[in-house]
């Protein structure tokens, strides 16, 4: 049975409008665990817009699931990852300007150098995975970085806005799903899934996990909203008494 990865990127971006210490990414891991989560990603980005390097620090420290570190394929990045050992970590693109990751890692071409780079990793005994757009050749050029997993890119599917579009992305991804499948690597899904359009993989067997953010979030501030507004009703309610 596939999986739930939660990504908790947005918490952070929620402290950091206010540079302060609420709402803790660490206390939302924990709620995401106890609520049946496998495992907890972070992406510490370069310009550090929502995870910080001590969330990575902390998270790897008392995770009771795997901790998932999604960064760029950097000696920055690689250093921190080693030292924290998470138990997997996915490589991204990444550009300063971007408001989220915008494609897939571009791996044809570069097979010699990201084997090189995951090298440590596999000596650290830490998973790897490379976040690719559905496409054959980046599956096969994955394969040659020697890392454990892809995860296939569900942006374009996610943001197709109609149904022949997100027909023809459905279908990139069943086809790079099965051919990496074919070549030995494990695969998972994410960006953009969310309550909706991930029930067009219900039927769908070999995938692994799926790796889910940003809906989870905004459902929380949703559903969340109502007792939090109550909640101090009730405080200042309780002035009067
Ligand atoms: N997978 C990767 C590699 C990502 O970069 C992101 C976004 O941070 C996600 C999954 C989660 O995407 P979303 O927040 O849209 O669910």
């Amino acid at each position: 049975m596939p999986t739930l990865a939660v990504n908790i990127d947005h918490v952070a971006t929620l402290r950091q409008a206010r540079l302060g210490v609420e709402p803790c990414p660490l206390a939302a891991a924990a709620l995401c665990e106890m609520s049946g989560a496998s495992a907890i990603i972070v992406h510490l980005r370069e310009d550090r817009r929502h995870i910080q390097d001590r969330d990575v620090e902390l998270l790897a420290e008392c995770a009771k699931t795997e901790v998932h570190l999604e960064m760029a394929a950097t000696k920055e990045m690689q250093a921190i990852a080693l030292k924290n050992n998470p138990g997997t970590i996915c490589l991204v693109p990444e550009k300063r300007q971007e408001l989220t990751t915008e494609g897939g890692l571009k791996v044809a071409g570069r097979e010699k150098e990201l084997a090189d780079f995951l090298h440590p990793f596999a000596e650290a005994g830490i998973l790897s995975s490379l976040f690719i757009d559905p496409d054959r050749a980046q599956v096969e050029a994955a394969r040659a970085t020697g890392a454990d997993y892809v995860e296939l890119h569900t942006g374009a599917y996610a943001n197709a806005k109609h149904v022949v579009e997100r027909q023809t992305e459905l279908a990139r991804l069943l086809d790079a799903l099965l051919f990496a499948r074919e070549n030995g690597l494990k695969v998972n899904l994410g960006h953009g899934l969310n309550y909706t359009n991930i029930l067009a993989f219900a039927k769908v067997p070999g995938v692994s996990q799926y790796s889910i953010g940003h809906s989870i979030i905004s459902r929380a501030v949703m559903v969340g909203l109502e007792r939090a507004v109550r909640d101090m009703v009730e405080t200042i309610r309780r002035f009067a008494e």
